[in-house]
Parts: structure tokens; C-alpha cells; sequence
């Protein structure tokens, strides 16, 4: 069976996450659509201040109390949207885990390895023993390539790579569906980075999870990926299989975060810019977000929002590819 075939177990549905802040408020998801299906890996890029931590967060309703909700985020069908913290404590880690950028202020650097398990075990098997929960983190320790032994240790005794092991561990230890992964190898360098990549890869498979993968990083999502959505200011600009957004990116965003990929080929060593920046997203324009950048800037695309238009089994929101529109 195809993956695009397979069972949703994520489901967003025009939805859009605002944040509250004393005067107004920041529209930093506003409107998206995407589906993640059984043992597939999304791969959400974009800018910083896109909106893609807000969105992963967002899954797991880590954000602060007063933001707001609004269409629909069903992970194995249930709507999360109006659930309550008492209730999302038993989607976080059992349904979906979180995998974050910086391991060492995610994971509380004063408790032993062995003790951030038996919180997380405990939380969702009541009455599991000390030891009980030692025998289930010594062999996910092991699966992620660290001694058992060392769960006597505390986070700030790890090497970043070990930690970062550590965190994918705990993300992993109750078995979830989902893994949210938000930017999970930045902080490391390239060899590690390609290690922890594999190992997230090769763990998805054996649990059969499905996995949002958050990066800046172009090269990251083509290690992984299986489809990819491009994010710019709160929306989804394009999204579709991987080989067809780098071999024929549609939207004049995506072309352009392409080219600013760095080549390491010497003869080609220019890395272009995507000059200006993104819209304010507390009062976001009303035409195209993306217009006041783009070189194929038509007039429609300052006075009305693009459509998302289906195209070439993937969609993108753009004017450009809506019918009638010469500029194909
Ligand atoms: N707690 C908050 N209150 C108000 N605004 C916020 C809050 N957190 C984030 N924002 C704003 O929401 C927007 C989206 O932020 P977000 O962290 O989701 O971006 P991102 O795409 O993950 O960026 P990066 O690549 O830098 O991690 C930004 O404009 C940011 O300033
Ligand atoms: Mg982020």
C-alpha cells in the first residue's frame, strides 16, 4: 500500500493556533491543512517565525493557556483542539512524543536518566515499580545506542549527540504514534547529526510511527522526509512528495528557499538570499503573505489570498497556478 494511502493519524483541518499577547494577537498558524499517515515522516520547513514550532507544539497544546484554537487537530481521530490539560496529559508521550532542539533544557539536567523515565512510565502505568521501569529504559537505552548503565547519570553527563540518544528515547518509551521532532539535530554537528537521523529513521520503522520532522534545514527533510509542506508566515504554501518539491518546486517561496540551500560545490559557492523579510502575523497582509518578496508578484496577489490550488498530486497556495493564469 502507498503511503498516501494509509491510516491518518494526524489531521489538521484549517487550523490556526493564535497566540494572546497584551494588545493583540499573533496569527502564528493561521489556517493550515495536512494529513500525516501511518509510518510516514513530514517534513515542515520554512523561515524562522513561520509558525512550524507553534504548529508542532500546538499538537501537543505545550503553549501558553490563552492561546487559541480554532478549526480542528485530530490525532487518531479525536479533536484536541478543546481538550484540557488533564486530558492531553494522556495523548502527550503515550499517543505522541516530543523530540525538541535542545535536549539540555528539555530534560530537567538535575534528575537521573533512570528517574525522567520512571516519571514518564509511571505517569501512564500507575503502580509500574523502580525496577520494572529500569528494565524498560535499559533496553530503549540500548536501542538508542547508550549503555544501560549510564542511566545512573544525569543529563548534564552526556555528550549533546548522547543527550539528544536520551531525549528520542524518552520521546519513544511509551510506544506513540506520532513522534514530533522540532529542529532535532541542529545543535549538532554533521556526523552526529546524519547518526541521530538514521536512528530516528531506523526506530520509526521497527514502531511502525509516523513522524513530524521540524527543521530550517532543507538538507535535513531530504535525508527523511517522505512529503514535505512549506511553511511561510502561518500558512502552508506547498506540500507534496518530496522528489517533487525539489525536482519541480511550484510556489515562488519554495523555488527561492531552494537556491539558498549552501552548495558545497566550489564552482557554485553563491548563496542567494530571499531579500525583505516575512509579514508581521499580527496583522498579516490580506493579498498573498508572500507577495512583497516574490518576483513573480502579480496585482491580484496584494488585493486577494491565494486559493490552494491541487496540482501535480500535491497542492500549493499561489496565484499564479489558478486557472486562467498565463504565468504557469
Ligand atoms: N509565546 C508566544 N507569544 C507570542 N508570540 C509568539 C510566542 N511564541 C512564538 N510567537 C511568535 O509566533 C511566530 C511563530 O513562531 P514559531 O516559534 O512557531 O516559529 P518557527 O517557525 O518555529 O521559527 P524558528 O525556525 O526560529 O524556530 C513568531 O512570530 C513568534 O514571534
Ligand atoms: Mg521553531
Amino acid at each position: 500500500m502507498a503511503k498516501n494511502e494509509g491510516e491518518a493519524v494526524l489531521r489538521a483541518e484549517n487550523l490556526k493556533i493564535h497566540y494572546k499577547t497584551k494588545k493583540s494577537y499573533v496569527k502564528a498558524v493561521d489556517g493550515i491543512d495536512l494529513t500525516l499517515r501511518k509510518g510516514e515522516t513530514i517534513g515542515i520547513v520554512g523561515e524562522s517565525g513561520c509558525g512550524k514550532s507553534t504548529f508542532g507544539q500546538g499538537i501537543l497544546k505545550l503553549l501558553p493557556q490563552k492561546t487559541k484554537y480554532y478549526g480542528k487537530l485530530l490525532v487518531r481521530d479525536v479533536d484536541v483542539t478543546p481538550l484540557r490539560e488533564n486530558d492531553m496529559r494522556k495523548v502527550r508521550g503515550k499517543v505522541v512524543g516530543m523530540i525538541f532542539q535542545d535536549p539540555m533544557t528539555s530534560l530537567n539536567p538535575i534528575t537521573k536518566v533512570e528517574k525522567l523515565f520512571y516519571e514518564t512510565l509511571e505517569e501512564h502505568n500507575p503502580g509500574i515499580s523502580f525496577n520494572e521501569s529500569r528494565e524498560v529504559t535499559a533496553q530503549i537505552l540500548q536501542k538508542v545506542g547508550i549503555e544501560p548503565r549510564r542511566m545512573r547519570e544525569y543529563p548534564f553527563q552526556f555528550s549533546g549527540g548522547m543527550r539528544q540518544r536520551v531525549m528520542i528515547a524518552l520521546a519513544l518509551v511509551l510506544n506513540p504514534d506520532i513522534i514530533v521532532a522540532d529542529e532535532p539535530t541542529t545543535s549538532l554537528d554533521v556526523i552526529v547529526q546524519a547518526q541521530i537521523l538514521n536512528l530516528l529513521d531506523e526506530l520509526r520503522q521497527s514502531y511502525n510511527a509516523s513522524i513530524i520532522l521540524i527543521t530550517h534545514d532543507l538538507g535535513v527533510v531530504a535525508e527523511m522526509a517522505d512529503r514535505i509542506a512549506v511553511m511561510y508566515a502561518g500558512h502552508i504554501v506547498e506540500q507534496n512528495e518530496k522528489e517533487k518539491i525539489y525536482y519541480e518546486p511550484k510556489h515562488p517561496y519554495t523555488k527561492l528557499l531552494l537556491k539558498s540551500i549552501p552548495n558545497t560545490n566550489p564552482k557554485d559557492l553563491e548563496l542567494t538570499f530571499i531579500p525583505g523579510s516575512p509579514p508581521s502575523l499580527v496583522n498579516p497582509p490580506i493579498g498573498c503573505r508572500f507577495a512583497s518578496r516574490c518576483p513573480y508578484k502579480m496585482s491580484i496577489c496584494d488585493e486577494k489570498e491565494p486559493p490552494v490550488v491541487e496540482i501535480d498530486g500535491g497542492m500549493v497556495k499561489c496565484w499564479l497556478y489558478t486557472q486562467g493564469s498565463d504565468n504557469q
